[in-house]
């Protein structure tokens, strides 16, 4: 059942801006399949992310860096079937874009035509700011991503809090300037201070949506499978659990493998 909504207009990125211009707070989630795709949409999810954590969540690697081009686009190619509403943005893979700016546009050509999804993120600043310039070129709307990039994982060393100290702060607010100058349509800011985070949303015309950034920015995003309890072993501070899903699941199976094993299940209305 699909939930009603005042609006049910498709969203651009074009609406995006506008709800930070009118203070309307931004909705956005991951989804990387068509089933769940759909329930984010239907449940009035303002911008879908395919992001690249399916590598972790649906994968199941340890990080988000062996995901390939072409997984990626098979997830998002099985949400965009799915989605109605919602502003659709997928994750470019590492290796696609921060090497040379041509494999970039390359590599976001393919995703555009193969998926039908409407914009693409990329992980970083100035350093990847001729991939971005590149993509924008051909009329492909780029969402920035700074702050914990998980992409930079074996840089870092860690998913701690990122920007804490003075240099790596003025450092990102200078990469997200250079970024909405460069006509990127939103950021995301992942594990900042939310001080931090505040400032830079004060400072941008275009939205900025956090995760662990706290409330004084555009919007917010988390990982769906980490927000309805189906991953169960991701616990940071900024993760906010609506749902048990994976107790509920487990109890469902469970009673399933119980009925099979006694008969109970199919009954004579369960069969022909
Ligand atoms: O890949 C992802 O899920 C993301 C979000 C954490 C923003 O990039």
């Amino acid at each position: 059942m699909s939930v009603q909504r005042e609006d049910s207009r498709r969203v651009t990125t074009h609406r995006i801006l506008e709800m930070k211009q009118r203070g309307e707070k931004i909705s956005m989630l991951t989804a990387y399949d068509f089933t769940m795709g759909t329930i984010v949409d239907q449940s009035g999810v303002d911008i879908i992310l395919v992001g690249d954590s399916a590598s972790n969540v649906m994968c199941g690697n340890l990080t988000t860096l062996p995901i390939t081009l072409d997984q990626m686009i098979f997830f998002a190619k099985s949400v965009v079937r799915g989605v109605n509403r919602a502003l659709v943005v997928i994750d470019m893979p590492f290796g696609t874009y921060q090497g040379n700016s041509r494999e970039a546009l390359a590599s976001a050509i393919r995703i555009m035509k193969e998926t039908h999804g409407d914009c693409l993120k990329l992980e970083g600043g100035e350093e990847i700011l001729e991939s971005v310039k590149r993509v924008l070129s051909a009329g492909i709307p780029v969402m920035g991503h700074l702050g914990l990039m998980p992409q930079s994982i074996n840089k870092y060393g860690s998913y701690a809090v990122r920007a804490k100290e003075e240099d790596e702060a003025e450092k990102l607010i200078r990469d997200a300037h250079v970024l909405e100058d460069a006509g990127c349509f939103a950021l995301v800011l992942e594990k900042i201070p939310a001080k931090l985070a505040k400032q830079v949303a004060s400072e941008l015309t275009i939205p900025v949506i956090g995760i662990g950034a706290g409330n004084e920015v555009d919007g917010q995003v988390l990982v769906l499978h980490d927000m309805v309890g189906l991953t169960q072993d991701f616990s940071p501070r900024f993760l906010r659990r609506y749902a048990d899903l994976q107790r509920i699941m487990h109890e469902a199976i469970e009673h399933y493998v119980k009925d099979v094993k006694s008969g109970d299940f199919p009954n004579e209305e369960e069969q022909y």
